[in-house]
């Protein structure tokens, strides 16, 4: 429940997670400077339990901003394993262990220190994985996965450390991932954005492998029926439409305003068309050769009736509609 509420807070605070973590570093360099050394140091004369809250305090404190030193001075003493289970008493971070802290801000020696004295890296939903992959944390994440931490954790807000390391571009998280046998087809509530969507619409050559070698379904569609075959159209991603090609992604398939693959060759994007029409034409061009190479159905025509030489006809480009006139599918094997 409490790696419920955090993570939903996590994903709905992207911003203030952003802000907070530069207030945070800017703060720490400031306190660094003047707070070397642990200010527990010279509470001994306290009684046990006020010292050891002192303690836990200034170890959540050192975890977030990333203060080694600090952190290795805590658990030096006798109360590792009550430090390494001392968690945030109030707030959206409630529940948050050093550990949590370490990795929600990215500070991956402070994290394998926190793990090498065996912090768990189960606590709360696995939300450490979850964070290791939002910040694109390789070696530990590579080392919490060895200690098989959950990968296939879904939050409440329904998302899934695979999902938000490739959102944020990350193969390499997505490799260590997939590699702990999480499920390559997750997909985004309402959305339905799956991985390879993602790759896709990024053009993310290696990323898009790393899925298919996982057996990621290659025709995984979102709610509005879109393909990742068409996200890399849509984006001019050449490379990566070849690739889902070759792996057998089914050409002829299409989405919910009946548009298949060619029909959205034939569709440049607002962007593209400040982008010069010669240019627009060669890659649309390159991708109808791409596409025609599996002998896609050209008689498919979308909600308003139309077939993709329909639209080449409107595009105005004779070179769109010359090479989609000159396909005959009887020929094509
Ligand atoms: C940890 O404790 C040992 C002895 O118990 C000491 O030699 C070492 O310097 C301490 N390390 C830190 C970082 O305080
Ligand atoms: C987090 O740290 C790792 C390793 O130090 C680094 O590669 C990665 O870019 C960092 N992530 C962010 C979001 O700064
Ligand atoms: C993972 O754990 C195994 C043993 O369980 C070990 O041989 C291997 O070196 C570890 N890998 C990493 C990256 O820590
Ligand atoms: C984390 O949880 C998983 C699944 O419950 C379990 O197999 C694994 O041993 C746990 N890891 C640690 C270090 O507790
Ligand atoms: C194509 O040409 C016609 C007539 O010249 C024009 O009305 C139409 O806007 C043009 N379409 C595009 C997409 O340029
Ligand atoms: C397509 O090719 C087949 C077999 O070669 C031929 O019979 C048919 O007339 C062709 N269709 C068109 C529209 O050219």
């Amino acid at each position: 429940m409490e790696g419920n509420i955090m993570v939903r807070g996590v994903a709905r605070c992207w911003l203030c997670v952003g802000v907070l973590v530069l207030m945070t570093v800017a703060v720490s360099q400031a306190e660094t400077k003047q707070k070397a050394t642990n200010p527990c140091k010279y509470t001994k004369h306290l009684p046990t339990k006020k010292r050891k809250l002192c303690h836990g305090l200034e170890m959540l404190r050192a975890a977030s901003t990333g203060e080694k030193k600090i952190v290795q001075e805590l658990l030096n003493q006798t109360e590792t394993t009550y430090l390494l289970a001392y968690t945030e008493r109030e707030g959206w971070r409630r529940g948050f262990t050093a550990l949590l802290l370490a990795a929600e801000n990215n500070h991956t020696e402070v994290a394998k220190l926190l793990v090498d004295y065996g912090s768990d890296v189960n606590h709360t939903s696995s939300a450490i994985v979850y964070l290791m992959a939002e910040n694109g944390a390789l070696d530990t994440l590579k080392l919490v996965l060895n200690l098989s931490a959950v990968a296939d954790v879904k939050t409440s807000f329904g998302l899934s450390p695979l999902l938000i390391g490739a959102w944020n571009g990350y193969s390499g998280v997505v490799k260590a991932l997939l590699g702990v046998g999480a499920n390559p087809d997750v997909k985004t509530p309402l959305t339905l954005y799956s991985p390879l969507y993602m790759a896709a619409k990024a053009g993310d050559k290696t990323m898009a492998n790393y899925l298919l070698s996982a057996r990621a379904d290659i025709n995984v569609v979102t709610s509005w029926g879109v393909t990742a075959l068409m996200t890399a159209i849509v984006w001019g991603h050449e490379e990566v439409a070849k690739l889902l090609l070759d792996k057998g992604a089914d050409p002829n398939l299409a989405e919910k305003d009946g548009m298949t693959p060619l029909h959205y060759c034939m569709v440049p994007r607002e962007d593209e068309v400040e982008a010069g029409q010669k240019a627009i034409i060669k890659k649309k061009a390159e991708l109808i050769r791409l596409l025609l190479e599996k002998c896609p159905d050209p008689t498919i025509t979308d909600v308003t009736g139309k077939t993709a030489l329909d639209l080449a006809k409107m595009s105005n480009s004779t070179e769109l509609q010359t090479l989609l006139e000159g396909y005959n599918r009887s020929n094509c094997n």
